[in-house]
């Protein structure tokens, strides 16, 4: 396995450009089966849980070409509706093709995904919206068995949980809802950019979709679907990832092609630590200072501050002048960086949901270990101004989500590289 080995204390200057957005092109390449003409989706970025998917689609029959970040896919071939296990447990984003195997054939027989590091990860609420669509689903042998025998039909679902929306819940049952019969009204749908943009994807290949970003989503079901050519949104997890590496090391950092509008919370939030943001059409400047304010955090679905930067902003604040508390509404327990962030020197304790980072003057370089996607964009955001050597081992977490990441963080001037770890 690889680690990165970081020399802290460099100033990061510049600019980069940011990436497609991993969790908008995860649930458009599942929907893109859900016709059997060819899709093509420009703007696709370089990663692991990308080829996953690819790799999954394949497997299905389909034809997948992905090379500079454009993927053109031939589902016209595809012949098998199951998902096994050795998928699904390497990605839990696989479970957005539940929805348009269904919509596509009727039928599915996916691995149930079970948890993860940030928390378990139920699918009640997919289920849930199915069978409001007639979908008879039954779990068997660790397997989630869909089949729609008597047809796909449209329905009134309040989709959300004790913890509010789901992102891919909605993504579900928009796609069921798209080829069922008559009108689904789905209240207290996730709002996410990424749903918005699925929701565009659909409405290109034909679908009738009202209420597209708000959390009242009505679809009018057709009988059919085309491919159609879409360009992917920019990552804004990607992008407030990079803004804080500018923001934590004091540097000025611009993130060009992305979309501020999505990060409003982020910016908000950050803004109040003292730090200057600027934001144009379709960039973000973030100017560091030298020392910054504790704020308070909490983590709620969009347009709340996302979870999926929770663990970058608890990096920065743990060089905070002051103590901030993060409160964690959507995976209470995705605190598993809080630990390692201490073995750098950082003054965190955790209390069920919420974090308690009392800022300290500096963090001290440390080998430090990746566990989960975001949880290792912290470490690197801390080893970038920890003083010293920081060794991030088990990276491969990163690239599940992070395309080219050393290679943008050295041109902002980090000192980054990649070296085998003879240890793991
Ligand atoms: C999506 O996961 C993202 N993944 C996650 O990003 C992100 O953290 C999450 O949304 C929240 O924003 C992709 O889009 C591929 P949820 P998803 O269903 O859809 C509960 C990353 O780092 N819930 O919105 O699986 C759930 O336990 C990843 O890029 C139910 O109770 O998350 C959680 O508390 C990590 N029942 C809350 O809802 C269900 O059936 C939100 O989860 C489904 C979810």
């Amino acid at each position: 396995m690889d680690k990165f080995v970081i020399e802290g204390g460099k100033i990061l200057n510049g600019s980069i450009t940011a990436s497609g957005a991993k969790n908008s092109v995860l649930p458009i390449l599942a929907a893109s089966i859900m016709t059997d003409s060819k899709s093509v989706i420009h703007g696709v970025p370089k990663l692991q849980d990308v080829y996953t998917m690819v790799k999954i689609l394949e497997y299905l029959g389909a034809k997948v070409v992905f090379k500079n970040n454009t993927i053109e896919i031939d589902p016209s071939t595809i012949a098998r509706y199951d998902a096994p296990y050795e998928f699904v447990k390497t990605m839990r984003a696989s479970i957005s093709l539940l929805g348009p195997m269904v919509a596509r054939a009727g039928k599915a027989r996916f691995s149930l995904p079970g948890g993860c590091v940030i928390g378990p990860r139920p699918i009640d609420l997919h289920i849930k919206g199915l069978q409001k669509l007639g979908v008879d689903i039954k779990i068997e042998d660790g397997f989630i068995v869909a089949d729609a025998k008597n047809g796909l039909k449209g329905n009134y679902i309040f989709l959300a949980g004790a913890f509010g929306s789901s992102v891919l819940a909605t993504a579900n049952v928009m796609c069921v809802a798209a080829l069922s019969k008559g009108e689904t009204v789905i209240e207290f749908a996730a709002c996410e950019p990424e749903i918005t943009d699925l929701a565009n994807f659909l409405v290109k290949m034909g679908a009738k979709i009202t209420g597209i970003g708000s959390p009242c989503i009505i679809i009018n079901g057709v009988k059919k679907l085309k491919g159609v050519e879409h360009k992917i949104i920019p990552d804004r997890i990607e992008t407030g990832t990079f803004l804080l590496a500018g923001a934590i090391t004091g540097g000025k950092v611009t993130v060009e092609k992305c979309q501020p509008m999505h990060l409003g919370a982020f910016i908000e939030r950050l803004t109040e630590t003292g730090v200057q943001v600027k934001s144009g059409k379709n960039y973000i400047t973030v100017s560091g200072i030298p020392r910054w304010k504790p704020v308070d955090v909490v983590t709620f679905a969009y347009p709340g501050f996302p979870t999926d930067l929770q663990a970058q902003m608890m990096a920065f604040l743990s060089l905070a002048d002051g103590v901030s508390v993060i409160t964690e509404k959507v995976f209470p327990e995705r605190f598993i960086h809080a630990g390692e962030l201490n073995r750098l020197g950082a003054n965190i304790q955790l209390d069920g949901s919420k974090a308690i980072v009392k800022g300290v003057e500096k963090l001290l370089g440390a080998k430090v270990m990746a566990s989960d996607l975001r949880a290792s964009a912290a470490l690197v955001l801390a080893g970038l101004v920890a003083e010293g050597r920081t060794e991030v081992s088990r990276i491969y977490h990163l690239f599940r989500g992070y395309e080219k990441f050393e290679e943008k963080l050295r041109a902002l001037g980090a000192s980054i590289k990649r070296e085998k770890d003879t240890l793991q």
